[in-house]
């Protein structure tokens, strides 16, 4: 990527991951960005690095507007590697003394990390930093998605700079949200459900806090995809949207299959909830991405899963499945299990206890079939689908 000016003055010079695919667990498909932002001003600023592999073409990027040695100040909303991974080769090039600014966790993290004695400007929720024509108001913004994160905002310009907050995982040419419209919504929607979705609360809250200071944003700059310049608050409306986890009248039927029955029984309750007019859908655990799953599960009211027994316990694709979701936290969802089994039938038992120890609403002990689903079953299958969707919302 060359230096793009997002705004007079102010360049994005990170970099495109065309080719990463798996970012911890994360399936990004169509790649990512690494975004930096550097502000010219009277103190030359570098906000955010990249991933490590991407330090050169970042400070190649800076020197298309600058010698990198003429930056006065570094700030580091994120600890996280892939925006701190170049740290050690940007502060090498322009200069170990130079102040580099982040929240107090930031220096405790950074300083973990890196074992440097770079000269640490821990800053407060709210302080400030002149550039000269420009200050910076550093806010804390814990969880978001570490406990050392912070925003940068730009006072004159009203730019918000969210780093993680806000992002997106694409690689594209394109910068800005008014060359993408709609379609970047859905790799937006996949990054909360991923990345932030049990840090909801703190969410609602962070906006909350920004209506109450009556923070003016023109423009907010993610460190991951497109740049939010035409509408903003699309994306801030769409955060609180889906931080509240409001259930619609959608289910996911989350399963995995040995020889088929799990997958029969999988498609019977689907059936039923379609005909019910619920919005529902079979999702088999290695035919879809966990990540791409748990995008679904974000708006959906109900969480049907379900496993065949293997070795007395579940199918492991689907261990893997309960813990994921686990970890995000997800709320207010109805919870069901099925599954078919050859002589222990174990798994229906453990996924309903998994449901239940996430606060799902467990509304059926679940459906067991031995070997393949008669007449009988699938119909107990169609009555499940029949009662979950008596529980959704109209
Ligand atoms: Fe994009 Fe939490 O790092």
């Amino acid at each position: 990527m060359k230096a793009v000016e997002i705004a007079k003055g102010i360049y994005d010079v990170g970099a495109i991951d065309w080719n990463i695919r798996d970012f911890h667990g994360y399936s990004t498909h169509l790649g990512t960005t690494y975004n930096a932002y550097l502000i010219m001003d009277e103190k030359i600023t570098l906000i955010d690095t990249v991933k490590k592999d991407f330090a050169d073409e970042l400070l190649e990027n800076i020197s298309q507007i600058v010698d990198p040695k003429k930056i006065d100040y570094v700030i580091s909303n994120h600890t996280e590697m892939d925006h701190s991974g170049g740290l050690a080769r940007v502060m090498h090039r322009i200069g170990e003394d130079k102040p580099l600014y982040c929240s107090k966790l930031g220096h405790k993290n950074l300083s973990k990390h890196f074992q440097q004695k770079w000269n640490y400007q821990p800053v407060e929720d709210g302080s400030q930093l002149s550039l000269g024509k420009r200050t910076l108001v550093f806010m804390e913004t814990r969880m978001v998605h570490w406990p050392d994160s912070m925003f940068t905002y730009a006072k004159e310009d009203k730019i918000l700079f969210s780093s993680d907050g806000f992002g997106q995982h694409y690689a594209g040419l394109e910068r800005f949200d008014d060359q993408m419209g709609e379609e970047i919504m859905p790799h937006a929607k996949k990054y909360f459900a991923n990345i932030l979705l049990l840090y909801s609360p703190l969410i609602l809250k962070l906006v909350e806090k920004v209506k109450e200071i009556g923070l003016e944003i023109r423009m907010i700059c993610p460190d991951h995809g497109i740049i939010w310049r035409k509408d903003p608050l699309k994306i801030v409306g769409a955060y609180v949207e889906w931080g509240q986890q409001k259930p619609k009248r959608k289910a996911v039927v989350v399963y995995d299959t040995m020889w088929h029955s799990t997958e029969m029984m999988a498609e019977a309750i689907v059936d039923a909830l379609g005909q019910q007019g619920v919005d529902a859908k079979p999702m088999h655990l290695r035919k879809w991405h966990r990540s791409d799953i748990i995008t679904e599960v974000l708006d959906s009211g109900a969480i049907i899963v379900g496993s065949p027994t293997l070795n007395n316990g579940l199918f492991p694709t689907v261990s893997d499945f309960l813990a994921y979701m686990k970890g995000l936290k997800p709320q207010n969802k109805i919870g069901a299990a099925f599954g078919s089994y050859g002589w222990s039938g174990e798994a229906v038992k453990m996924i309903t206890a998994e449901l239940e120890g996430m606060k799902f609403k467990v509304i059926d002990p679940g459906i067991k079939v031995q070997y393949v689903p008669d007449k009988e079953a699938t119909q107990a299958c169609h009555e499940l689908g029949k009662k979950i969707a008596g529980e959704l919302p109209a």
